[in-house]
């Protein structure tokens, strides 16, 4: 199979698990982490401790400079469409974070521009590819579940995330689009049927008191076509002693069943130390680190199992094949119907009443 010349923009937070993601499949010759780019120039030169790449300050320079395949983007939300832009008319392949973009026109002009160069676009929404998600997925396929009526859905993080990761973009940001985004569109994924109205409620104080600024937390109850309900509450306003980083879960209930899963605390693995608060939970689902036979870190899990899928899938496109040969992932349109979701959520809680998606 041909290796995979990879480059990504944005190494904060969440940039690191790229890394380690194109890092390891380089071990065994499936891509090349060729290049890298932040406008964080202490940042990038504190990342090239643990990788090796090409350190750029400037995307476009790395496009132009480097024979890439594709490029991973993980910006903050606001500023992925002109980088998703700016690589399609460079010819190569794009995974996006969560959410594509903050607007349903920007999603559509991302991916117009994406089918008009002939690139792969893919958005990370990894809930997709976690082990207990994918089982409700086949159950209700399998049909346990009769027609689903309604569902909840939940996500919660920290005030570390909002207050300490990320304070100068999060009132530019909200729960709904840092969170809800991944669970709009695992609902979407699970009952295959897109958002049509929306009403929804939020709340501020707690991030208005720290200075931060935005939505504490924000409620919405979506109607699916189909006729499925699904209340979805997110958050990022959790005690510092809450015993994860994050809380989530979902259960849809049918005609014929139900299903519910706690995608937080899996209940196999709690530890108490001297270093954190109480007891921690924690979610080996998302991101588990072995070291290999040689004593090299490898990551494993849902978090990894998406950024390498996309990976694949351009192995696929390298050796011939084409978009329509790659079966099943969260592509561009996945993005667009998800931040259709959201941006319908934000309208009402502007207007205070029902939305269309
Ligand atoms: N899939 C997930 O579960 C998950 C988890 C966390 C974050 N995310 C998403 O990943 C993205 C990044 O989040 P984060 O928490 O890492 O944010 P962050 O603020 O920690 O990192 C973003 C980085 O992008 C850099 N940057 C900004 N503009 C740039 C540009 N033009 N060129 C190059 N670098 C640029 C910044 O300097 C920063 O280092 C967001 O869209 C977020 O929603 C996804």
């Amino acid at each position: 199979m041909a290796t995979v010349r990879i480059g990504i923009v944005g190494l904060g937070t969440f940039g690191i698990n790229h890394l380690r993601c194109f890092r390891q499949l380089g071990y065994g010759g499936q891509a090349e982490l060729v290049a890298a780019c932040d406008i964080n120039e202490e940042l990038l030169q504190q990342r090239r401790q643990g990788f090796e790449f090409t350190a750029y300050t400037d995307y476009r320079q790395m496009l132009a400079d480097e024979q890439l395949d594709a490029i991973t983007v993980v910006t903050p939300d606001p500023l992925h469409k002109q980088i998703v832009l700016d690589a399609a008319q460079a010819g190569v392949h794009i995974l996006c974070e969560k959410p594509l973009d903050v607007t349903v026109a920007g999603c559509q002009e991302m991916i117009d521009a994406c089918e008009a160069a002939g690139v792969l676009l893919m958005v990370d929404f990894h809930k997709r590819y976690d082990e207990y998600h994918l089982a409700m997925k086949q159950k209700i396929q399998a049909g346990d579940l009769g027609e689903i009526e309604y569902g909840y859905a939940y996500m919660e993080d920290r005030i570390e995330v909002p207050r300490d990761w990320f304070p100068g973009w999060a009132k530019n940001s909200s729960p709904a689009w840092f969170l809800g985004i991944h669970f709009y569109d695992l609902a979407r994924f699970l009952i295959e049927a897109n958002g049509k109205a929306v009403w929804a409620t939020g709340a501020t104080g707690r991030l208005a008191e720290l200075g931060i600024g935005g939505y504490d937390s924000i409620s919405a109850k979506v109607l699916f076509k189909g006729g499925a309900t699904v209340a979805f509450d997110t958050s990022w306003i959790l005690p510092d002693a809450f015993p994860a980083i994050v809380n989530q879960g979902i259960r849809l209930v049918g005609t014929k069943g139900l299903l519910e899963c706690d995608s937080q605390d899996r209940g196999t693995l709690t530890s108490c130390t001297d270093d954190t608060p109480g007891t921690q939970t924690h979610n080996q689902s998302f991101l588990r680190l072995r070291y290999d036979k040689q004593g090299r870190e490898v990551w494993e899990g849902y978090g990894m199992a998406s950024i390498a899928d996309f990976v694949s899938n351009v192995e696929v496109l390298l050796e011939g094949g084409t978009l329509a040969d790659l079966g099943d992932y969260p592509s561009g349109s996945d993005g667009l119907e998800a931040t259709k979701i959201a941006a319908a959520v934000h309208k009402s809680l502007e207007t205070g009443g029902l939305v269309g998606v």
